[in-house]
């Protein structure tokens, strides 16, 4: 037996003892039963993949602390893809995904990878996917799992085959929409009952976990709170900002003239968030002057970013790489393991439930993982 798989089996026992009392968990269990079932997992917690941070090490450790880990698969190509896949597999026996990017020239042969790898959840990430790519996920025999920014895309891919929604509202780290968890969650949740919705964005603390189980997720799905896990391979650079940051250094970046439209990509403000307004600015006066196409003008602005969340998350470059983080960055206070994260997420969720049986809000007793919002002090 491998040491993975010796901590997995201590994970277990610790899961089972974090109850303050059997019926307060039965209540979080309920709650969260159907994502549970969905995802074959302990929790029903997804760790958001990350591009370059959410590899082997640290989907292994979520999904073996519980969880639900999902490789990044950004643009790898399908051979890496398979490594990656068979390297996880190697790490942990619990389910893991894959998140695909749709808009990959070759999505296809990533979900044949997948399939023959024998992964059970793909999510597709990125815009709206092809229906041809989820009906091949589903008749290869694993999970269709997309993402929608919308209450009509979202019933849209539940007719399209959509086996589960993920809807990510514009508080999390990384490519954003432009509406908050809090309201996309209201919007959709009532009126998606087909299949399971998991909810994203912004979600740092187990309250907020259990507000939206009880608005009707069936779990939810984490990314800026992995970020400095132990078992994330991200630069100590990288950590170390997040550390320091507060929610209000994650902003979004911006986009300076409508002619030349950026996806917005929250991310901690640095050196480069300045230079980027910049290089938008002199290219725009260069497409003005006619020295440039609008499509080139376009092309140059989107190369701006290239390879600048590796460079920053891999290479440590915090001054001119890309700093993608969520607003609940000002909940990331230290490193800490897979299995605490995950651990104090239960506690406060069930802390939360539990201060409602005796009328007490949970504000008013010991607080699991420490004071955390508005007592916190960075
Ligand atoms: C550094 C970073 C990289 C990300 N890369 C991806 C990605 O490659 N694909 C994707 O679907 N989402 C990506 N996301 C979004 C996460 O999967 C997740 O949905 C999001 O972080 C949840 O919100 P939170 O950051 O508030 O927890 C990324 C987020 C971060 C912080």
């Amino acid at each position: 037996m491998t040491a993975a798989f010796i901590a997995t089996d201590r994970v277990e026992a610790r899961l089972h003892t974090v109850a303050p009392d059997g019926k307060t968990r039965a209540v979080l269990d309920r709650l969260w039963a159907r994502g549970r079932d969905f995802l074959g997992t302990e929790l029903a917690v997804m760790g958001g993949a990350m591009t370059w941070v959410s590899e082997r090490n640290l989907v292994a450790a979520i999904s073996n602390a519980g969880g639900f880990g999902v490789i990044a698969s950004g643009s790898m190509s399908p051979d890496l893809l398979s490594a990656e896949i068979a390297a996880t597999a190697a790490l942990t026996r619990r389910p893991f995904g894959v998140n695909l990017i749709t808009m990959h020239p070759q999505l296809l042969e990533l979900v044949d990878v997948c399939l023959a790898q024998k992964v059970g959840h793909v999510v597709l990430a990125g815009g709206i996917p092809p229906g041809a790519a989820i009906a091949r996920i589903r008749d290869g025999g694993a999970r269709a799992m997309c993402f929608a920014p919308a209450l009509v895309l979202a019933k849209k891919l539940v007719r399209s085959g959509a086996e589960a929604i993920v809807i990510e509202g514009n508080e999390a780290g990384g490519h954003i929409g432009p509406v908050s968890t809090s309201v996309l969650a209201q919007e959709v949740l009532p009126h998606v009952s087909e299949v399971p919705v998991f909810v994203a964005g912004g979600i740092g603390r187990g309250e907020a976990l259990l507000s939206y189980l009880e608005m009707g997720a069936a779990g939810v799905q984490l990314g800026t709170r992995f970020v400095c896990a132990h078992e994330s391979i991200a630069h100590a650079n990288f950590k170390r900002a997040f550390i320091r940051a507060s929610a209000r250094d994650a902003v979004p970046s911006m986009q300076i003239d409508s002619r030349f439209p950026i996806i917005p990509v929250r991310a901690l403000a640095n050196p480069a968030t300045e230079r980027f307004a910049a290089r938008q600015r002199e290219i725009i006066e260069r497409f003005s002057r006619g020295e440039l196409t609008q499509k080139d003008a376009q092309l140059e602005i989107e190369h701006f970013w290239a390879g600048a969340l590796r460079r920053a998350v891999i290479d440590g470059d915090v001054e001119g790489g890309s700093l993608m983080a969520g607003q609940s960055v000002g909940l990331v206070t230290r490193e800490q393991s897979t299995v605490d994260i995950l651990d104090e997420l239960v506690a406060q969720a069930l802390a939360a439930i539990d201060g409602r049986h005796d009328g007490r809000h949970w504000r008013d007793k010991p607080q699991p993982g420490g004071a955390g919002g508005r007592d916190q002090v960075k």
